[in-house]
């Protein structure tokens, strides 16, 4: 019988592979200093577009001031055990009820992250006669909560509407020989690669064709889109229509946490049945306190919002302006499509980095398709016009070496930390 860590061993899977190389470089880099736009990199200054600290707030003083104070009054013990149990407080429960005025929903329920979170909402709705209807292009926690569902599950082309259709009358007609069983469809608000917005409102629209309940990931749109930050739903004028509101704090709340959000009998019933709270330990009253604050500014302060959107407009417009193609994205998220194998992404991307200050991320095969390259800048409030500046004239003269093949090189460059 083969060993299992032998076998595991092998090859360390399809990025693990690149590890000595690649560690403390290309994977698992550390960038040092305050979080903001310009960070250090090995030593180096760079200007940082990885983060999703959409808000600019992970540094804002009044937020370091909270999260300290709060940390200093309660410690990371307080409230001990999991909500159900022993670790409730009415400051647990007022960010619910904040939760759900802001996102313009009954009740909400508090998760303690987002990945956990939404594979136990899927686990905790779903069961045998079910079926999940979803988009191709959803996130890893929807897709792993997929992997508890015990029932059918039909995907449709990312955002076709044609294709969401035909998965819908399949997933009817087996319902229907089932006589047992309904409907949820999950998709995203913004969908966190190409920057698109799921077409919530078609969907919703075909809810008069169809009888289904929408759960919608919406992780980068909230605090980001509509008119009082409220999400995709509010952008899309069909808030009210989201059965289920999902989001993250890990992004434009820059912090840790997650929430769902619905009428109040059906947030009840996740509360209730939800493995992944019933049997963990609650979020720390200082993560509770420090995100009341950050709700508080989000409510407070669109200028915030304002900011973001200036600065997403002018790198997107620059970025067009010099020929990039950043595909349809219709949010804050830009992602730069390439052509060009892994090896000349990490030489590009190690040229930027070094001889720019530019700090980016990119994916390359196998998330996505062999010889395409995609980096993903994410624009946020605490970015200035400099910043963007000296970004645009980076792209344009990288660019032109990654066109005139001078990045062509055997390997990943070897730029691992020593262990
Ligand atoms: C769309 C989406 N859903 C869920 C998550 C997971 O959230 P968390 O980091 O709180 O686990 C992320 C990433 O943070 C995300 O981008």
């Amino acid at each position: 019988m083969a060993d299992l860590f032998e076998r595991l061993l092998k090859d360390y899977g399809p990025l693990g592979q690149h590890r000595e190389r690649a560690h403390g470089y290309f994977a698992f880099p550390k960038l040092e200093g305050e979080i903001g736009s310009r960070m250090k990199f090995r030593g180096k200054d760079v200007i940082v577009w990885s983060l999703n600290n959409y808000l600019g707030l992970a540094n804002h003083p009044e937020i370091r001031k909270t999260d300290a104070d709060a940390a200093a009054k309660y410690g990371l013990a307080y409230p001990m055990g999991a909500r159900m149990m022993s670790g409730n407080s009415n400051q647990h429960e007022q960010l619910e009820k904040e939760l759900a005025e802001f996102v313009q929903k009954e009740d909400a329920a508090l998760l303690n992250y987002g990945y956990q979170g939404m594979v136990s909402i899927i686990d905790a709705l779903c069961s045998r006669h079910d079926v999940i209807v979803y988009d191709a292009e959803n996130h890893a926690c929807i897709i792993d909560g997929l992997r508890l569902h015990p029932g059918h599950r039909y995907v449709y082309k990312h955002n076709d509407l044609e294709d969401f259709e035909k998965q819908m009358q399949r997933a009817t007609a087996l319902i229907e020989k089932q006589k047992a069983g309904a409907i949820l469809v999950i998709t995203e608000g913004v969908f966190g690669m190409a920057g698109d917005q799921g077409k919530l409102k078609e969907i919703v629209a075909l809810k008069k064709k169809y009888q289904f309940r929408i759960l919608v990931d919406d992780a980068h749109g909230f605090g980001t889109l509509g008119k009082t930050g409220a999400g995709a739903g509010e952008a899309q004028g069909i808030q009210k229509q989201i059965d289920l509101y999902f989001s993250t704090f890990a992004k434009s709340m820059a912090s840790i946490g997650a929430f769902v959000a619905g009428d109040r009998s059906i947030i009840d019933y996740i509360r209730y049945n939800i493995r992944s709270q019933i049997f963990a330990k609650s979020l720390p009253m200082a993560f509770v306190i420090g995100n009341l604050k950050r709700l508080e500014m989000l409510r407070n302060l669109p200028e915030m919002r304002k900011k973001l959107w200036d600065n997403a407009t002018m790198l997107q417009e620059g970025l067009k302006e010099r020929g990039f193609d950043i595909g349809n994205t219709d949010t804050m998220v830009t992602p730069v499509y390439m052509k060009g194998g892994v090896e000349e992404a990490t030489a590009m991307v190690m040229d930027l980095r070094e001889n720019y200050g530019i700090f980016c991320s990119i994916v390359v095969y196998p998330v996505i398709p062999k010889g395409h390259i995609i980096y993903r800048l994410i624009p946020t409030a605490s970015h200035t016009k400099d910043d963007i500046e000296k970004t645009l004239e980076a792209f344009s003269e990288t660019k032109n070496k990654l066109d005139a093949g001078a990045y062509k090189v055997e390997a990943i460059p070897d730029m691992a930390e020593a262990r």
